[in-house]
Protein backbone atom coordinates (compact mmCIF):
# COMPACT_ATOMS: atom_id res chain seq x y z
CA UNK A 1 0.00 0.00 0.00
CA UNK A 2 1.47 2.92 -0.78
CA UNK A 3 2.23 5.55 2.17
CA UNK A 4 0.05 8.42 2.80
CA UNK A 5 1.45 12.07 2.17
CA UNK A 6 0.75 15.14 3.04
CA UNK A 7 -0.78 16.95 0.23
CA UNK A 8 -3.34 20.27 -0.25
CA UNK A 9 -7.09 19.60 -0.64
CA UNK A 10 -9.00 22.21 -2.03
CA UNK A 11 -12.77 22.88 -0.76
CA UNK A 12 -15.27 22.23 -3.56
CA UNK A 13 -18.99 22.52 -1.66
CA UNK A 14 -19.07 22.88 1.93
CA UNK A 15 -22.38 22.92 3.37
CA UNK A 16 -24.67 22.62 6.55
CA UNK A 17 -26.43 19.34 6.10
CA UNK A 18 -29.51 19.00 8.23
CA UNK A 19 -29.39 20.50 11.75
CA UNK A 20 -25.97 19.21 13.07
CA UNK A 21 -23.81 18.15 10.26
CA UNK A 22 -21.61 19.77 7.91
CA UNK A 23 -20.93 18.25 4.37
CA UNK A 24 -17.81 18.60 2.94
CA UNK A 25 -16.87 17.88 -0.43
CA UNK A 26 -12.71 17.85 -1.38
CA UNK A 27 -10.79 17.75 -4.81
CA UNK A 28 -7.59 15.62 -3.85
CA UNK A 29 -4.53 15.08 -6.01
CA UNK A 30 -4.75 12.19 -8.74
CA UNK A 31 -1.85 10.73 -6.83
CA UNK A 32 -3.62 10.68 -3.87
CA UNK A 33 -4.56 6.79 -3.16
CA UNK A 34 -8.41 6.63 -2.73
CA UNK A 35 -9.88 5.71 0.43
CA UNK A 36 -10.82 1.81 1.68
CA UNK A 37 -14.34 2.16 3.36
CA UNK A 38 -13.26 2.52 7.13
CA UNK A 39 -10.03 4.34 6.51
CA UNK A 40 -10.19 8.11 7.06
CA UNK A 41 -8.17 11.18 6.59
CA UNK A 42 -6.31 13.98 8.56
CA UNK A 43 -7.74 17.51 8.01
CA UNK A 44 -6.34 20.70 9.48
CA UNK A 45 -7.05 24.32 8.56
CA UNK A 46 -3.84 25.73 6.55
CA UNK A 47 -3.69 29.18 8.77
CA UNK A 48 -3.33 26.96 12.04
CA UNK A 49 -0.07 26.46 13.20
CA UNK A 50 -0.94 23.91 15.64
CA UNK A 51 -0.88 20.39 15.32
CA UNK A 52 -3.72 19.56 17.69
CA UNK A 53 -6.20 21.13 15.37
CA UNK A 54 -5.70 18.83 12.70
CA UNK A 55 -8.40 15.98 13.56
CA UNK A 56 -9.72 12.34 11.94
CA UNK A 57 -12.34 12.20 9.42
CA UNK A 58 -13.99 9.34 8.03
CA UNK A 59 -15.02 9.34 4.37
CA UNK A 60 -18.74 9.02 3.42
CA UNK A 61 -18.27 8.51 -0.18
CA UNK A 62 -16.00 8.68 -3.44
CA UNK A 63 -17.38 10.62 -5.53
CA UNK A 64 -14.84 10.59 -8.48
CA UNK A 65 -11.43 9.51 -8.99
CA UNK A 66 -10.17 13.49 -7.79
CA UNK A 67 -12.91 14.03 -5.08
CA UNK A 68 -14.57 12.78 -1.97
CA UNK A 69 -17.55 13.51 0.41
CA UNK A 70 -17.33 14.06 4.28
CA UNK A 71 -19.84 14.62 6.89
CA UNK A 72 -19.14 15.59 10.43
CA UNK A 73 -20.61 18.26 13.10
CA UNK A 74 -18.72 21.00 15.52
CA UNK A 75 -17.65 19.11 18.61
CA UNK A 76 -14.02 21.56 19.42
CA UNK A 77 -11.87 24.36 18.10
CA UNK A 78 -10.52 22.05 15.42
CA UNK A 79 -14.20 21.55 13.48
CA UNK A 80 -15.29 25.13 14.63
CA UNK A 81 -12.56 26.79 12.50
CA UNK A 82 -12.89 24.20 9.75
CA UNK A 83 -16.63 24.87 9.70
CA UNK A 84 -16.02 28.51 9.04
CA UNK A 85 -14.09 27.75 5.74
CA UNK A 86 -15.68 28.32 2.12
CA UNK A 87 -14.88 26.63 -1.35
CA UNK A 88 -11.71 27.78 -2.68
CA UNK A 89 -9.97 27.41 0.36
CA UNK A 90 -7.33 24.25 0.81
CA UNK A 91 -7.10 22.01 3.83
CA UNK A 92 -4.21 20.40 4.76
CA UNK A 93 -4.59 16.68 4.14
CA UNK A 94 -3.15 13.39 5.35
CA UNK A 95 -3.96 10.49 4.29
CA UNK A 96 -5.95 7.67 3.29
CA UNK A 97 -4.94 6.63 6.84
CA UNK A 98 -5.30 3.10 9.44
CA UNK A 99 -6.97 -0.07 8.29
CA UNK A 100 -10.30 -0.07 6.50
CA UNK A 101 -13.21 -3.02 6.81
CA UNK A 102 -12.01 -6.20 5.30
CA UNK A 103 -14.99 -7.36 2.68
CA UNK A 104 -16.83 -10.40 3.88
CA UNK A 105 -16.38 -13.62 1.75
CA UNK A 106 -19.04 -14.73 -0.68
CA UNK A 107 -22.38 -16.32 0.25
CA UNK A 108 -22.06 -13.96 3.70
CA UNK A 109 -24.50 -11.40 4.74
CA UNK A 110 -23.30 -8.15 5.72
CA UNK A 111 -25.25 -6.24 8.83
CA UNK A 112 -23.89 -2.88 9.12
CA UNK A 113 -25.20 -1.04 12.51
CA UNK A 114 -24.27 3.00 13.19
CA UNK A 115 -25.42 5.14 15.77
CA UNK A 116 -24.75 9.24 15.95
CA UNK A 117 -22.23 10.48 13.91
CA UNK A 118 -20.92 7.07 13.28
CA UNK A 119 -22.52 6.85 9.95
CA UNK A 120 -19.77 7.89 7.45
CA UNK A 121 -17.70 5.06 7.29
CA UNK A 122 -20.93 2.71 6.77
CA UNK A 123 -21.89 4.78 4.19
CA UNK A 124 -19.02 3.97 1.99
CA UNK A 125 -18.83 0.46 3.04
CA UNK A 126 -22.72 0.04 1.79
CA UNK A 127 -21.81 1.56 -1.24
CA UNK A 128 -18.94 -0.86 -2.07
CA UNK A 129 -20.91 -3.88 -0.48
CA UNK A 130 -23.73 -3.45 -2.82
CA UNK A 131 -21.23 -2.60 -6.06
CA UNK A 132 -20.38 -6.28 -5.19
CA UNK A 133 -24.16 -7.58 -4.85
CA UNK A 134 -24.05 -8.26 -1.39
CA UNK A 135 -27.63 -8.13 0.25
CA UNK A 136 -26.52 -5.88 3.50
CA UNK A 137 -29.43 -5.16 6.32
CA UNK A 138 -28.12 -1.73 8.29
CA UNK A 139 -29.34 -0.46 11.79
CA UNK A 140 -28.77 3.47 12.09
CA UNK A 141 -29.44 4.61 15.71
CA UNK A 142 -29.50 8.35 16.93
CA UNK A 143 -30.70 10.06 20.00
CA UNK A 144 -33.42 11.78 18.04
CA UNK A 145 -33.85 12.64 14.46
CA UNK A 146 -31.68 15.80 14.17
CA UNK A 147 -28.59 13.45 14.83
CA UNK A 148 -29.73 11.13 12.17
CA UNK A 149 -27.88 10.94 9.01
CA UNK A 150 -28.80 14.11 6.72
CA UNK A 151 -31.87 13.07 4.33
CA UNK A 152 -29.64 12.54 1.23
CA UNK A 153 -27.74 9.91 3.31
CA UNK A 154 -30.42 8.14 4.76
CA UNK A 155 -32.16 7.92 1.03
CA UNK A 156 -28.50 6.13 -0.12
CA UNK A 157 -28.63 4.01 2.95
CA UNK A 158 -32.00 3.38 1.77
CA UNK A 159 -30.91 2.27 -1.71
CA UNK A 160 -28.10 0.08 -1.03
CA UNK A 161 -29.67 -2.16 1.69
CA UNK A 162 -32.28 -5.25 1.29
CA UNK A 163 -33.71 -4.02 4.77
CA UNK A 164 -32.98 -0.52 6.35
CA UNK A 165 -34.13 -0.24 10.31
CA UNK A 166 -34.08 3.26 12.14
CA UNK A 167 -34.61 3.62 16.17
CA UNK A 168 -34.51 7.29 17.73
CA UNK A 169 -34.02 7.12 21.77
CA UNK A 170 -37.16 9.84 21.59
CA UNK A 171 -39.05 8.22 19.18
CA UNK A 172 -38.83 11.44 16.81
CA UNK A 173 -38.01 9.10 14.05
CA UNK A 174 -38.16 5.20 13.37
CA UNK A 175 -39.10 3.08 15.89
CA UNK A 176 -38.54 4.36 19.42
CA UNK A 177 -35.62 2.89 21.29
CA UNK A 178 -31.89 2.30 20.96
CA UNK A 179 -30.57 0.59 17.95
CA UNK A 180 -29.64 -2.82 20.15
CA UNK A 181 -33.46 -3.19 20.64
CA UNK A 182 -33.64 -4.08 16.99
CA UNK A 183 -30.85 -5.45 16.14
CA UNK A 184 -30.20 -7.84 18.87
CA UNK A 185 -33.30 -9.59 18.16
CA UNK A 186 -32.38 -10.15 14.51
CA UNK A 187 -28.93 -11.59 14.76
CA UNK A 188 -30.51 -14.07 17.41
CA UNK A 189 -33.25 -15.26 15.04
CA UNK A 190 -33.79 -18.68 15.63
CA UNK A 191 -34.12 -19.72 11.93
CA UNK A 192 -30.96 -17.27 11.12
CA UNK A 193 -29.65 -19.65 8.01
CA UNK A 194 -27.30 -17.42 6.33
CA UNK A 195 -23.73 -16.76 7.76
CA UNK A 196 -23.40 -12.98 8.70
CA UNK A 197 -20.56 -10.37 9.63
CA UNK A 198 -21.30 -7.76 11.47
CA UNK A 199 -19.88 -4.67 10.89
CA UNK A 200 -20.23 -1.12 13.60
CA UNK A 201 -19.55 2.35 14.34
CA UNK A 202 -20.46 4.83 16.70
CA UNK A 203 -20.11 6.08 20.07
CA UNK A 204 -18.54 3.58 22.15
CA UNK A 205 -21.22 2.29 24.18
CA UNK A 206 -23.02 1.04 21.27
CA UNK A 207 -19.93 -0.61 20.09
CA UNK A 208 -19.39 -2.39 23.34
CA UNK A 209 -23.56 -2.95 23.24
CA UNK A 210 -22.77 -4.69 19.46
CA UNK A 211 -19.50 -6.77 20.35
CA UNK A 212 -21.74 -8.26 23.30
CA UNK A 213 -24.69 -9.44 21.35
CA UNK A 214 -22.16 -10.25 18.09
CA UNK A 215 -20.74 -12.60 20.85
CA UNK A 216 -23.57 -14.42 22.04
CA UNK A 217 -24.78 -15.30 18.76
CA UNK A 218 -21.06 -15.83 17.38
CA UNK A 219 -21.64 -13.68 14.66
CA UNK A 220 -17.98 -12.24 13.76
CA UNK A 221 -17.79 -8.39 14.28
CA UNK A 222 -15.49 -5.67 13.53
CA UNK A 223 -15.79 -2.21 15.12
CA UNK A 224 -14.89 1.48 13.53
CA UNK A 225 -13.35 3.33 16.58
CA UNK A 226 -13.85 7.08 17.47
CA UNK A 227 -11.03 8.42 19.07
CA UNK A 228 -9.16 11.93 19.56
CA UNK A 229 -6.38 12.10 17.57
CA UNK A 230 -3.29 14.33 17.66
CA UNK A 231 -0.19 12.82 14.85
CA UNK A 232 -2.88 10.37 13.17
CA UNK A 233 0.56 8.35 12.37
CA UNK A 234 1.27 6.08 15.20
CA UNK A 235 3.43 8.50 16.82
CA UNK A 236 1.75 10.17 19.79
CA UNK A 237 -0.06 6.92 21.47
CA UNK A 238 -2.77 10.09 21.95
CA UNK A 239 -5.59 7.46 20.42
CA UNK A 240 -4.74 4.16 22.34
CA UNK A 241 -7.30 1.55 23.38
CA UNK A 242 -7.21 -1.27 25.58
CA UNK A 243 -6.09 -4.61 24.16
CA UNK A 244 -8.16 -7.76 25.79
CA UNK A 245 -4.83 -9.74 25.27
CA UNK A 246 -2.98 -6.55 27.51
CA UNK A 247 -1.30 -3.72 26.33
CA UNK A 248 -2.66 -1.11 23.89
CA UNK A 249 -3.94 -0.43 20.22
CA UNK A 250 -3.25 2.58 18.58
CA UNK A 251 -6.99 3.45 16.88
CA UNK A 252 -5.15 5.10 13.95
CA UNK A 253 -2.32 2.58 13.21
CA UNK A 254 -3.58 -0.67 14.01
CA UNK A 255 -7.22 0.88 13.53
CA UNK A 256 -9.17 2.20 13.28
CA UNK A 257 -11.38 -1.01 12.67
CA UNK A 258 -10.92 -3.76 15.00
CA UNK A 259 -11.98 -7.19 15.27
CA UNK A 260 -14.23 -6.53 18.15
CA UNK A 261 -13.00 -8.91 20.75
CA UNK A 262 -9.45 -7.53 20.25
CA UNK A 263 -10.75 -4.65 22.61
CA UNK A 264 -10.77 -4.52 26.39
CA UNK A 265 -14.30 -3.11 26.22
FE1 LIG B 1 -0.92 9.69 17.48
FE2 LIG B 1 -2.67 7.70 17.05
S1 LIG B 1 -3.03 9.83 16.94
S2 LIG B 1 -0.64 7.57 17.79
Amino acid sequence: MPSPRLCNATILSHTAAGRQYYRLVLKIPGTVSLPLPGQFVMLRVTDTIDPLLARPFGISSVLTRTSIEIFYRVVGRGTMLLSRTRPGRTLDMLGPLGRGFPMPEKGIQPILVTGGSGFPPLHLLAKALKKQKYRSVIFIGARDRSELPPAGILRSFKEQASALHITTEDGSAGKKGLITDLFAPYCSLPDRSVKAKIYACGPTPMLKSVSTVAAECSIPCFVSMEERMACGLGACMGCSVRRRAGGYLRVCKEGPVFEAEEIAW
